[in-house]
């Protein structure tokens, strides 16, 4: 038999944290340590300020932190105490060598399979939470038996694959009812013991039970899959700009087929993540490797749509603001990547912002969670220079309109509905504009209080027509002279 009372979780980031921490509530029979290299990153796990914001997950962490759930940078000591290692570290896209701008990084993996190899002193189930290219679980097999023979020692490693379907800003919800848990594997027992923990709180019908790579690749497939949806969507919503229809219209009327459904209809500026771009770029780059060069250029084209939508919707703003944005103040609402996560990773808050900035205007960005030393990293990371004189953060909404020619909304935080939009109009410039990248406001109220308002996916009806009558007049003979 497996014993099982002892979970390390290596890797305390958006996954390993909360996942890690609904575990320790859900089955106080266990104790969870979660490890991490990063120093900074426990401490703060460790202290009232979490290293990540996401609802609901403060209280979790205060209900079990010290009782059966601990942080800790001592990685030897978790992996030696515990029965079952979850693998929770980052796998970002390669940004050198081969392969690179598309293939996974895998060192952090491979790193894990050598810490396990080094510090386990028995048998051991490793688990995936990581999501990574199909095939990984038997590079991970290969260094731990290789390690293995090298020590003489024999111990027993079992692998399998657990990718981790939540969310951000609703990781806390999603994981207390997934739609469903997947579990791939070789050994029953093995996976039994996994089944047996999620089924603590999971119905055992939603444990879904595969081969390793079937659940390696589903990661990928799903999140390519969510991601063609959003891309869909914000190529119908140009076509919706030119021809008259409204794409919130379309997207309900679609998604009332129940085929389809409503969900990631939402047309935007563009998914953003750290997960969509990299895990499609994956797959493009694990199809190219088994020769399927069609099936990759598929998938590519919905990362390339997206890169599209955020150069398009930028484009129309600085055209709108008579084609230069130079010296003028742009007021950004928002930076994360999507509402309730201070996360900017992949943000299309970060080209666009790049975008304006190149073209001379000074963003101030208000972001309610967002902290502009993360914003400049993600800039950096990105091999993006920043004039600091260009990009300012502001400590509320009010502030970053004040004296601005147009507020362009890029995150969908609730807040941004309640304001006094009244206040701001009237300490901006004029014409004011607010073009809306999450198609979240009240579009007409604004048109009321005066605002030039540019939605996603609906055609300027009532001025660009008025525009268009005013060329096509000019340009023809005076009425009632021909
Ligand atoms: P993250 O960067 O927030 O966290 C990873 C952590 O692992 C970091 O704190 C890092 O210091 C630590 N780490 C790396 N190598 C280590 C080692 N050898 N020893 C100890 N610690 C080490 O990443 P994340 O967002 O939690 O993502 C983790 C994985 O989960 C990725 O593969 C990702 O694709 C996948 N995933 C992420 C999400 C999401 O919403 N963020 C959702 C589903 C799946
Ligand atoms: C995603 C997957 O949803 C999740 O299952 C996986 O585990 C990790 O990757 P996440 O990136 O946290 O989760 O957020 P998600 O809600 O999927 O949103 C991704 C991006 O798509 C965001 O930028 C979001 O704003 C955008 N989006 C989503 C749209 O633009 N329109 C939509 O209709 C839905």
């Amino acid at each position: 038999g497996i014993r099982t009372n002892r979970i390390c979780c290596i890797g305390a980031g958006y996954v390993g944290g909360p996942t890690m921490a609904t575990i320790a509530l859900k089955c106080p029979h266990l104790q969870v340590d979660i490890v991490d290299m990063n120093e900074e990153r426990i401490s703060r796990w460790n202290s009232d300020d979490l290293p990540i914001y996401e609802p609901g997950l403060g209280e979790v962490v205060k209900a079990c932190r010290g009782k059966n759930l601990f942080f800790s940078t001592d990685v030897k000591k978790g992996v030696e105490e515990a029965d079952i290692i979850f693998a929770s570290v980052n796998t970002p896209t390669k940004t050198q060598g081969v392969g690179k701008g598309r293939a996974a990084d895998l060192r952090f993996i491979e790193s894990v399979g050598r810490t396990i190899a080094q510090f386990a002193n028995r048998s051991k189930i490793v688990i995936e939470k990581s999501t990574v290219p199909i095939k990984t679980a038997e590079a991970i097999a290969r260094v731990l038996s290789a390690n293995e023979a090298a020590s003489g020692s024999r111990k027993n490693f079992w692998i399998l694959s657990n990718p981790e379907f939540l969310a951000e800003g609703t990781a806390m919800a999603d994981l207390d009812q997934p739609d469903r848990v997947l579990i791939g594997g070789q050994d029953q027992d093995a996976i039994g013991v996994l089944v047996d923990i999620y089924a603590n709180w999971v119905p055992r019908e939603r444990i879904l039970c595969t081969n390793l790579w079937s659940s390696e690749l589903s990661k990928l497939v799903a999140n390519a899959f969510l991601a063609q949806r959003v891309s869909s969507i914000n190529s119908i919503s140009r076509l919706c700009e030119r021809t008259g229809a409204d794409v919130k219209e379309v997207s309900r009327a679609v998604g009332a087929d129940t085929r389809i459904g409503p969900k990631f209809l939402n047309a935007s500026v563009g998914f953003g993540g750290s997960c969509f771009q990299k895990d499609i770029l994956n797959l493009v780059y694990i199809c190219q490797q088994f020769g399927l060069e069609e099936e990759g250029a598929y998938w590519q084209q919905v990362v390339d749509m997206n890169d599209h939508q955020k150069v398009t919707f930028t484009s129309k703003i600085i055209q709108a603001l008579f084609n230069t944005v130079t010296k003028k103040k742009i007021a950004v609402f928002g930076f994360a990547f999507k509402k309730d996560t201070g996360d900017v990773r992949e943000t299309p808050a970060l080209l666009v912002c790049d975008m304006l900035m190149k073209d001379g205007a000074i963003v101030h960005v208000y972001d309610p969670k967002v902290a502009i030393e993360d914003a400049l990293q993600e800039f950096k990371y990105h091999d993006l220079e920043v004039n600091q004189s260009q990009f300012i953060f502001s400590t509320s909404a009010e502030e970053a309109c004040d004296g601005a020619h147009a507020i362009v909304v890029l995150t969908e935080w609730d807040e941004f509905k309640k304001y006094d939009y009244q206040k701001f109009y009237s300490k901006m410039m004029k014409p004011a504009f607010l073009f809306d990248g999450r198609n979240m406001l009240d579009h007409a109220g604004l048109e009321k209080i005066g605002f030039e308002v540019h939605a996603l996916g609906k055609a300027r009806v009532a001025t660009e027509h008025h525009h268009q009558d005013f060329v096509m007049r000019a340009g023809s003979k005076p009425l009632g002279t021909s």
